[in-house]
């Protein structure tokens, strides 16, 4: 047994003092917003902080974060509406948030934490991620002042890094940051729970309502732009998803800011198939995030993270969920350069990818907006990444988009009009996460709280809970997620 300053720790003795390390690097009791084993008071725990939208946006332009620019990308729309049928071919905006310290949205969600550390007399913040967030926590954290550690999985067993992990790992260090690198496994919760309890420092988890609320301000500047610049809200916004904080926190800011008949389409590079915590999958992918590996699973079970109440909720607040293939985003990401002279990274041109299938369908006088961007460059570059399948044995070709194999085939379109991904079907994501529910509690024990609980969770209503539970009551051993 490790013993360190008297505490045990072994892994299940850790994993126990979980909830009593999160109320002193977070300060928030989660047990008090439990109300049955299943349910939660969601809006209670979200409205924690006391922050309005009005002081995290203070907040957030202490630190070069927000405000960034919408762009109409006028070429874009443009070769769309070559294609797109009579009278279709919405008008494709974008909002710039590489122009965030750090290079992406991540900053907005790293900023209240980071506020808090620092008004709460903090030395140090900490956070677990592989993804663009280590670098907003680290960037955020040097303008405050305040140490910074990031756990990441970097490496697969051989000791190779997929290529977007290394620069994130780079760019977290060039912060100033501590960086520590693990091999992909369980460890990392259990690794910053040691962290956290080691150290004294903040939890700056993503799944915090501190991380989420930062992103309602990016919803609330996308309704307001585009209603100064056109005079309508815009009747579609498509957000790239992984984890649901990106959409979890947009969409709030939206309804925050009245666009509430605004369409909220999430979007994923469709990496079915290919298991996330795989050593051999590992690297045969070419995104680290916004693919359905994380998209799928925390749809449909959001309470699988860091802290024990998962504050990105995406299925709340989904209309719809378009999936588009790697080769379908490489493709987009060389155009976007090409026509809009704009070079930017993966997980924004997710968005961009799935906007140009989508408003190839919407009217012309319709608006469809690009919810992010983010910085490229070294590993993150789509030529990097390309390089690094074929070093992986993947096949890279041209031809129909239609014949990519994730982890196999990347296969680039020949033409814009390939380019349409497909729909994900919502109403089996939300029975996936009925299933899940019914591991955590059997149909029997549901009471009305449940039931309400779970039609808030899925964006539905009693009577779609109730018919689901009728149908799905007798299948709790199924698996629920795929991705
Ligand atoms: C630039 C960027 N966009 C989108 C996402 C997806 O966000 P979320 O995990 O909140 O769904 C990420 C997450 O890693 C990201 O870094």
């Amino acid at each position: 047994m490790s013993i360190d300053a008297g505490r045990d720790m072994s892994y299940d003795a850790v994993m126990a003092r979980k909830n009593e390390i999160m109320k002193s690097s977070l300060g928030i009791d989660y047990d008090d917003f439990e109300l049955t084993p299943l349910a939660f008071d969601y809006e209670r725990m979200m409205a924690g902080g006391d922050y309005t939208l009005e002081d995290i946006a203070r907040i957030q332009a202490e630190t070069k974060v927000g405000n960034t620019p919408l762009y109409e990308l006028r070429n874009l729309t443009g070769a769309v509406r070559e294609f797109a049928g009579p009278g279709k071919g919405a008008r494709i905006l974008l909002k710039d948030e590489a122009a965030n310290a750090s290079g992406s949205f991540k900053a907005r969600r790293a900023s209240v934490s980071c506020y808090e550390a620092q008004r709460r007399g903090y030395e140090g913040v900490a956070t677990a991620t592989s993804g663009n967030y280590g670098a907003g926590v680290a960037s955020q954290a040097a303008m405050r002042r305040l140490k910074c550690i990031v756990l990441q999985e970097v490496f697969d067993s051989r000791g190779v890094g997929q290529p977007e992990i290394v620069e994130k790992s780079r760019a977290c260090e060039a912060y100033g940051a501590e960086v520590q690198k693990l091999s992909v496994g369980p460890e990392l919760f259990y690794q910053m729970l040691v962290t956290l309890e080691r150290t004294g420092f903040f939890n700056a988890s993503l799944y915090t309502p501190f991380g989420i609320r930062g992103v309602e301000t990016l919803g609330a500047e996308i309704a307001n732009q585009v209603q100064q610049a056109y005079g309508k809200h815009p009747e579609a916004v498509v957000v790239t998803q992984a984890g649901g904080g990106n959409l979890t926190g947009t969409a709030r800011g939206l309804e925050l800011a009245g666009a509430t008949e605004t369409e909220v389409i999430a979007c994923s590079v469709d990496l079915s198939g290919l298991h996330m915590g795989s050593d051999t999958d590992f690297n045969r992918k070419s995104f680290t995030t916004g693919h359905t590996g994380f998209g799928i699973p925390f749809a449909t079970w959001p309470d699988r993270t860091d802290v024990p109440r998962n504050a990105a909720r995406a299925l709340r607040y989904m209309d719809a969920y378009h999936l588009v293939t790697q080769g379908e985003v490489f493709y987009i990401t060389e155009l976007l350069t090409k026509l809009e002279g704009i070079e930017r990274g993966p997980a924004g041109n997710t968005s961009v990818t799935a906007a140009v299938a989508l408003a190839a369908e919407m009217d012309r006088d319709e608006i469809v907006v690009v919810q992010e961007t983010e910085y490229t460059g070294a590993g993150k570059h789509h030529n990097r990444q390309l390089g690094f399948a074929r070093e992986n044995g993947i096949e890279v070709r041209v031809g129909d988009p239609r014949d990519n194999v994730p982890g196999k085939v990347i296969v680039l379109p020949e033409r814009l009009d390939q380019v349409q991904g497909r729909a994900q079907d919502l109403e089996k994501v939300r029975r996936s996460y009925v299933k899940n529910a019914l591991k955590r509690l059997p149909a029997a024990e549901w009471s009305d709280v449940d039931i309400d609980f779970v039609a808030a969770d899925t964006n539905t209503d009693e009577a779609w809970v109730r018919q689901a539970l009728t149908d799905l009551a007798g299948q709790t051993g199924t698996s629920s997620t795929e991705g």
